[in-house]
């Protein structure tokens, strides 16, 4: 089908068409890929003019490359309306002038910008942890080259943490030009699954002078209080990763028992990835580690605590171990899968552990490592130890508020919602009666300040969704985690980027003032004490400027 055709059938024709600049410098070896041009592109017809051009522009100057060796072109050559995304349809329907530019172009590295890019080119998803790496390029663009994933320009202009991390992803085109792709098989190690306890004790042995990576694999729940260990696995250079299967109840023979006196052996220096959770529930299982000196979830939160710590973002930031986590929809519960496949992806787990600990060490301050040595590792016993007594509760006062409210909100509902069909819960429905775009309380709040003709009835939402929050947050939610008369609330150590700690399931930091009493000491031995520092920040500033003032101030 000619290209026209293809055109005649895109709803993006009627939108500004940016064609690619080809004609001017012909067969450079780059060709940069964008997803579709913004607003600026419209009035330059010149992809990547405009603000994430700029940005595009400073990270390659960064990385050592001159934009005139590059062409660039987008996915899509027509401006989607208001920026957004073009559509799966969309860009099949494009896709033919991409592969005319692909032949006359004929370049020998590709870098993919951005998520929608990426998936066109490769068919894979999640740029966040693709990102710095080469993946094939598919049959359908009927050209060979390897394809570069890059972050995309506009995605690191709000969110400028990233910036460092993209220049160093663009400083592998310049590799690629000058040692090509270098050898991701190069680490080749050796994976050692069940070996029986007598050479188990030896590789653990071998293991124990060095700071060995360790990973524990749990069936899909996640409650550290009673969730099963069904494998682990250990690794302490790149050579070597050693993983053990538990999923079986009768498996906890000898094996068990060497595995539990390394880890509970405070000489054997042990690293995690998110140790807070694989030491809980070893806690559970009976094995109380001792020697954890490392945490690489933590040591990235100390570093960067605004970029994510999870271990495929860290794996794909500080080592060259290609990406091995299966995408989402091919991702049964770990439990679920074949031993074999659990035993290889444990092993990879500890392996990518240790190396991104070495990748993090390297850069990392005296001042980095000693928070996380004398706060941040501590801190996961003090928090393991506070989740698993957990906060007593008065049950039965819950249950009185409970009685109190829950009837007084269904109440609310009753009298003004439900004779006209309105769901309160739908913001769609309300959005539409009302004739407002948003349901946010502030405009709601404004509405009624206007003497909006509804107010009565915005103002019985108002006093519903108060009630049901605090019914089905602060009352139902924390029922619901009861065990006997206790809630277990997790602790978050890199929950904030202060530094403070933060806590989930439920949050035990925004309980509202009223709805405190339901939380109680152990006995009339304890009490509960409410303790804040009064303008903190201010305090530390006025010391640190030396601010005489402000020093004052205070001291009166
Ligand atoms: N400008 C482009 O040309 N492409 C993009 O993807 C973004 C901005």
């Amino acid at each position: 089908m000619e290209k026209r055709d293809k055109c005649e059938k895109c709803g993006l024709r009627l939108y500004t068409r940016v064609p690619w600049q080809y004609a001017k410098t012909p067969q450079l070896p780059i060709l940069i890929i964008g997803q579709a041009p913004g607003h600026t592109e419209t009035i330059t017809k010149i992809p990547f003019t405009g603000a994430a051009g700029k940005t595009l522009w400073r990270i390659m100057k960064e990385a050592g490359l001159d934009k005139t060796n590059t062409h660039i072109t987008n996915i899509c050559e027509c401006a989607p309306p208001e920026d957004r995304a073009p559509t799966p349809i969309e860009i099949e329907l494009c896709s033919e002038h991409l592969k005319a530019e692909l032949q006359l172009a004929k370049p020998q590295l590709i870098v993919a910008l951005g998520e929608v890019a990426v998936n066109a080119l490769t068919g894979r998803k999640g740029i966040q942890t693709l990102r710095g790496q080469y993946l094939p390029i598919l049959s359908k663009w009927e050209w060979e080259c390897p394809v570069l994933c890059m972050l995309h320009p506009s995605f690191i202009m709000r969110q400028r943490q990233w910036i460092d991390i993209a220049i160093k992803d663009m400083y592998k085109v310049t590799e690629f030009f000058t040692s090509g792709i270098s050898n991701k098989d190069s680490y080749n190690p050796e994976f050692i699954y069940d070996p029986d306890p007598s050479t188990l004790a030896q590789l653990l042995s071998e293991m124990a002078p060095y700071i060995t990576a360790i990973d524990i694999e749990t069936p899909a729940q996640l409650d550290v209080l009673t969730a099963q260990v069904i494998g682990i696995a250990f690794c302490c250079n790149e050579k070597k990763a050693v993983a053990l299967d538990f999923t079986e109840s009768g498996m906890r023979g000898e094996s068990w028992d060497v595995m539990k006196r390394f880890l509970e052996d405070p000489k054997a220096r042990k690293c995690t990835q998110n140790g807070q959770f694989d030491l809980a529930v070893l806690e559970t299982n009976g094995v109380k580690v001792k020697g954890l000196v490392y945490d690489t979830l933590l040591a990235e939160h100390v570093m960067h605590s605004d970029l994510p710590g999870n271990l495929d973002s860290l794996r794909s930031r500080y080592t060259d171990l290609p990406a091995y986590k299966p995408e989402k929809k091919s991702m049964k519960t770990i439990g679920q899968w074949e031993k074999q496949k659990r035993l290889e992806y444990n092993c990879m787990d500890v392996l990518a552990t240790h190396l991104v600990r070495l990748g993090q060490t390297s850069i990392m301050s005296e001042k980095q490592i000693q928070v996380l040595e004398e706060i941040e590792i501590p801190l996961i016993d003090v928090c393991n130890y506070m989740e698993r007594r957990g906060f007593k509760v008065d049950v039965p006062k819950l249950a009185l508020m409970h009685q109190d409210l829950a009837p007084k909100a269904e109440a609310i509902r009753a009298k003004y919602f439900a004779p006209i069909g309105l769901n309160p819960n739908s913001p769609k429905q309300l959005q539409k009666y009302f004739g407002i775009t948003s349901t946010g309380e502030d405009i709601i709040e404004g509405l009624i300040k206007r003497g909006h003709k509804n107010s009565d009835m915005l103002q019985a939402l108002l006093d519903y969704r108060g009630m049901s929050k605090i019914v089905s947050v602060y009352l139902l939610g924390v029922y619901e985690r009861l065990r006997e008369d206790r809630v277990h609330a997790h602790p978050k150590i890199e929950g904030t980027g202060t530094g403070r700690l933060s806590y989930k399931n439920p949050n035990l930091q925004n309980v509202p003032e009223p709805l405190r009493v339901i939380y109680i000491p152990d006995n009339t031995d304890y009490v509960l004490l409410n303790g804040d520092y009064n303008q903190l920040e201010l305090r530390v500033g006025a010391n640190i400027a030396p601010e005489p003032l402000m020093l004052a101030e205070f001291a009166e």
